[in-house]
């Protein structure tokens, strides 16, 4: 079965064409990231522009890189939600059109459920390129981590009929900002760019993740929820009228003269003090710590020895580094897709869809976009 994903939940428009829930023939990606960063965030409304302009040419262009022409497609599935609701509805609204124009079935996807489909799709193709990794396995803890997400499911399948049937637990989820958020957000306060978490990840290696003691992130009540917006202002506090604020304001006005082109990682690091470099690897290692503690917490309550980490943020180094140190000294299989299928793309849109069609799942033209869609049960 031939499945078309289609992804604009946020900044990226991305289309892909998949076969059985498991090859990939396409996987295009328009990132939006030029038109965003002068912001340092994404804007909603330009987001959604964008997408109209994008989707077809996207589409297209997964469908040319596949070599499948649009009848030979069996299947659209298409992000519901979460996410920003005009971009949303550029996908869902296109996919649509696209399904009833060819007379092809039609189903919503959670991005969430999307995410966590992204892991099991990456360790089948490593499996079938003849990799000796192990089989990812469910029942699973999954930490899917974003600059939208930061929660923490528990994952189980059933056979029904032949077709796995996936049902999802929420242990935990942020309070407030998820870790990508404030990784932007800490990027945005010190002038470093944007996104803010492959330049904090690039730059960390030059600090002394010691130099500034953040202490242990705390929250209460759910051992499994997430905080960061405190972690933010305590950088907040540390930059605020000293020279670090100076400094960063002095590379703010660097970058905006660079006027859009980006400069190297070399550049901007000379432009670094060993205080900010400093202050940026003690934030991401509180981060970090904190991510790897409470997942490892959610799979040691659950009974689980089997975990899987997605999202834009498990592109982070040192989030993998110490998910596989903690792998290693505590006997769980820890599993991350490859970066291109980490961050948000329409393979896993695609795998996902696959599953619920085979499940016999099929939306009709009443089919909505939901900016704040839920993914399983709460405990
Ligand atoms: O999954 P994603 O592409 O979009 C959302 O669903 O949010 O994630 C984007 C987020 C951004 O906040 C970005 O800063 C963060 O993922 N990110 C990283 C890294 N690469 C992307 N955060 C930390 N380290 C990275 N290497
Ligand atoms: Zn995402």
């Amino acid at each position: 079965m031939l499945v078309l994903g289609i992804e604009s939940s946020c900044d990226e428009t991305a289309a892909a064409l998949v076969a059985d829930g498991e090859r990939i023939l396409s996987s295009v990606v328009a990132s939006q990231v030029k038109t965003h960063e002068k912001y340092g965030g994404v804007v909603p409304e330009l987001a959604s522009r964008e997408h109209l302009r994008k989707i077809v040419p996207v589409v297209d262009q997964a469908c040319r890189v596949a070599g499948a022409a649009a009848q030979d497609v069996d299947a659209v599935a298409v992000t519901q939600g979460p996410g920003l609701i005009g971009s949303l509805l550029v996908g869902v609204v296109y996919a649509k059109a696209w399904a009833l124009a060819l007379g092809k079935p039609l189903v919503g996807v959670n991005h969430l459920e999307g995410h966590i489909h992204a892991v099991w799709l990456e360790n089948k193709i490593a499996r079938r390129a003849g990799r000796d990794d192990p089989p990812a396995r469910f029942p699973c803890v999954t930490l899917v981590v974003s600059g939208g997400h930061t929660i923490l499911f528990r994952v189980t399948t059933r056979e029904d009929g032949g077709a796995p049937i996936f049902s999802y637990t929420r242990l935990g989820q942020t309070r407030d900002d998820a870790a990508g958020e404030a990784f932007d957000k800490v990027a945005k306060l010190l002038a470093l760019g944007y996104p803010g978490g492959p330049v904090i990840d690039c730059l960390a290696p030059w600090g002394n993740a010691d130099a500034v003691e953040f202490g242990r992130i705390k929250v209460r009540g759910n051992p499994l929820d997430f905080s960061f917006s405190g972690l933010k202002t305590a950088v907040l506090y540390r930059v605020r009228g000293n020279r670090l604020e100076r400094e960063a304001e002095e590379r703010r006005a660097w970058l905006t003269a660079q006027q859009g082109q980006r400069p190297s990682l070399e550049e901007l690091r000379q432009r670094c003090s060993q205080e900010t470099l400093d202050l940026v690897a003690s934030f991401q290692q509180s981060v970090v710590t904190d991510l790897v503690e409470r997942t490892l917490l959610a799979a040691h309550a659950t009974g689980t020895d089997c975990v899987f980490v997605s999202g834009g943020v498990a592109c982070n180094s040192l989030l993998r580094r110490r998910f596989a140190e903690a792998g290693q000294r505590e006997g769980l299989s820890v599993f991350f897709p490859s970066l291109a299928l980490s961050t948000d793309n329409a393979a896993m849109i695609a795998a996902a869809g696959y599953f619920k069609l085979l499940a016999g799942e099929c939306n009709d033209a009443s089919l909505n976009a939901h900016a704040s869609l839920p993914l399983g049960f709460s405990t």
